[in-house]
């Protein structure tokens, strides 16, 4: 059976495109965010997992207001980015993982997730730049599977139902058919709001105590309501729920435990605050 081996978290704020186009690295605004990714990939320069699963959310890019799905999951050959216009002008298509697709795909509609399936797929700039921040020196040596969770427009899947559903994907890989190892990815947040009253807003210490819940108390944040979650976090502090939903498929209790590898926290970096997490399954 195929290896689930650990999740990782990262902001994807555009701006990190245009930073890695203009090679500004190691400039003073930017140092401090890139500086938490050399041990990340120090350790996937170890582990070299064959798959991503990526739990991201779309922008506005292959689903617009007026197709929502609440859970999507791509099976498709390969995933042609599309980017906002902020990111770096050309990047590689992610290649797709068909066979762990639709393995995902069946178990998850098994276990009454009832989710949309894409067999062509546009992604934007939350699954192309967690992948050019992982694996800088481009040709990702990864193929993917992209699991889209709404975050756009309300309603949206409460922190409970997307652990949950973590949990389902994670199950799927460890049952996966296959002698493939796979790590799972969450893209987004963690705190902030980029329009309206509170546009800028950033809570610190809801961040670290969330990040900190992570790795000891993983259902924490499923206490929270989705109106709660934007309370604390901002209207797009809620992206945390990829995190959850990582989390989830790594699983608790025996033979899924957690090991944090590294991390990072830094703020802000355009209005977002941003983080980067390895957990190691042991
Ligand atoms: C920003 C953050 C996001 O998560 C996003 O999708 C777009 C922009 C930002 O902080 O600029
Ligand atoms: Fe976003």
């Amino acid at each position: 059976m195929a290896q689930l081996i650990g999740g990782l978290g990262t902001s994807h704020i555009p701006a990190i495109g245009g930073a890695i186009h203009k090679g500004l690295q190691q400039t003073p605004y930017w140092k401090p965010f890139f500086d938490g990714f050399p041990p990340i990939q120090k350790w996937l320069g170890e582990k070299k997992p064959d798959v991503m699963v990526i739990f991201y959310n779309d922008h506005g890019l292959n689903f617009f207001l007026d197709k929502m799905p609440t859970f999507a999951v791509g099976a498709a050959r390969e995933y042609v980015n599309s980017d906002e216009g902020w990111g770096i002008p050309s990047l590689e298509p992610l290649k797709g993982d068909i066979d762990l697709s639709w393995h995902i795909i069946n178990t998850l509609i098994d276990k009454e997730f009832d989710v949309v399936t894409c067999q062509e797929m546009l992604v934007d700039h939350a699954c192309s730049l967690p992948l050019k921040l992982l694996y800088p020196e481009g040709n990702y040596p990864v193929t993917v599977v992209p699991v889209c969770i709404n975050t756009v427009q309300f309603p949206l899947p409460s922190a409970k139902r997307c652990y949950a559903l973590g949990k389902a994907v994670g199950e799927a890989i460890r049952s996966w058919d296959s002698s493939k190892t796979v790590a799972v990815l969450a893209s987004g947040g963690l705190s902030h709001q980029l329009d309206g009253e509170r546009a800028g807003f950033i809570n610190k210490e809801f961040d670290l105590q969330f990040l900190d819940s992570l790795e000891s108390n993983p259902e924490w944040a499923t206490q929270f309501s989705v109106h709660e979650l934007v309370e604390k976090t901002g209207t797009q502090g809620v992206e945390l729920l990829m995190w959850l939903a990582m989390r989830g498929a790594l699983g608790t209790g025996g033979g899924s435990k957690v090991k944090r590898v590294t991390g990072n926290y830094h703020i802000p970096i355009s209005n977002t605050a941003t983080a980067v997490l390895a957990l190691e399954t042991v």
